[in-house]
């Protein structure tokens, strides 16, 4: 235990974040906390991090050489509370033997929940329905109005088979959706016969979807991989749906492809940058949905991703395998 040695290891916390993670740091921690809702300007960081044991991340805040050398020899890991990573060099902080926690499984399912609203949300055309409710131009029941794309019967594909592809699959089961079909580097024929869906190539997934959902990590790899190309291989109604990373898609071609009508509609949880300014072109839209990065946010959710940045950082602290740790 820690608790041996007279001073305790010092964590830094990078923002206002539920008190679980904090309240368990601080059984065998010194910590220090950026307690506000907006993020820690970089210059405050650099200095915050300064002989730190631990840091408490999240996405917002770039973990690069620079910030690990500001922490300098001390730092032994660093905890961020998020599942993607691509703010994290993992690199930098392996060749400084720093190790990485991230938040993996306590957020599947309020993704997938999200993923699920987003879909129809925009599909059913939500945000207009609103507008005009609001806006008095609801005049009368009408046959022809607000009508939009349903789930039953339609073909569902999933861009990525990962833990939130595959619980976006299973919460959508229960909408009759006629086929779902799944791509990704390689097939999961085990997970994919429990819920039902299909390997195909990715283009064949764009060519024969209904819905297009983004569930893919940002790496190099995947970086704006939704382009116009890509645009263009979807069924003109198609439904785009991106929870992942903002950097996933390339944004300009995305709003060309909703004006010119080369995809039906978009709704987007997470944008380039973020926050996306109000007079982004998107937001011009009727058939682009844009929610402001709120996938995770559940009350449960959220308590479980601090509690588990504490548990990964309190672990690596100890040297104890860490609950969820990154392997570069
Ligand atoms: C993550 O954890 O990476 C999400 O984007 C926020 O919950």
């Amino acid at each position: 235990r820690i608790s041996s040695m007279s001073t305790k290891p010092k964590v830094f916390i990078t923002r206002r974040v539920p008190e679980s993670g904090p309240t368990l740091l601080k059984t065998q921690c010194e910590v220090a906390q950026w307690n506000k809702d907006d993020p820690i300007p970089r210059n405050e960081l650099l200095s915050s991090v300064k002989g730190v044991d631990a840091l408490f991340c999240l996405l917002t805040e770039k973990i690069d050489g620079e910030l690990l050398d500001a922490a300098g020899t001390s730092l032994k890991v660093v905890g961020t509370m998020s599942v993607g990573y691509d703010h994290v060099d993992l690199q930098a902080c392996a060749e400084r033997g720093v190790k990485v926690g991230f938040t993996p499984n306590v957020l599947t399912n309020a993704v997938a929940e999200l993923t699920v609203a987003l879909l129809l949300a925009t599909s059913r055309r939500l945000k207009e329905a609103i507008r005009a409710v609001e806006n008095g131009l609801w005049g009368t029941w009408k046959p022809m109005w607000l009508c939009g794309p349903g789930l039953e019967g339609s073909t569902v594909g999933i861009v990525g088979f990962g833990r939130i592809g595959m619980a976006v699959a299973r919460c959508l089961k229960p909408f009759a959706v006629n086929c779902m079909l799944y791509t990704d580097f390689a097939e999961r024929p085990a997970e994919a016969k429990e819920i039902g869906a299909e390997f195909r190539s990715l283009d064949e997934v764009l060519a024969a979807s209904d819905f297009v959902l983004a569930c893919v990590a940002l790496t190099p790899d995947t970086k704006e991989m939704f382009n116009k190309d890509l645009f263009k291989k979807m069924k003109k109604t198609s439904v785009f749906i991106n929870t992942s990373r903002g950097g996933v898609v390339q944004q300009d071609d995305l709003y060309q492809a909703l004006v010119s009508g080369e995809i039906g509609a978009a709704g987007l949880d997470v944008t380039t940058p973020e926050p996306l300014p109000t007079d982004s072109p998107l937001l011009t839209l009727d058939n682009c949905v844009a929610l402001p990065h709120i996938a995770s946010a559940t009350h449960n959710s959220r308590g479980a991703m601090s509690e588990l940045t504490a548990r990964n950082i309190l672990s690596a602290l100890n040297s104890q395998p860490m609950p969820s740790e990154i392997k570069a």
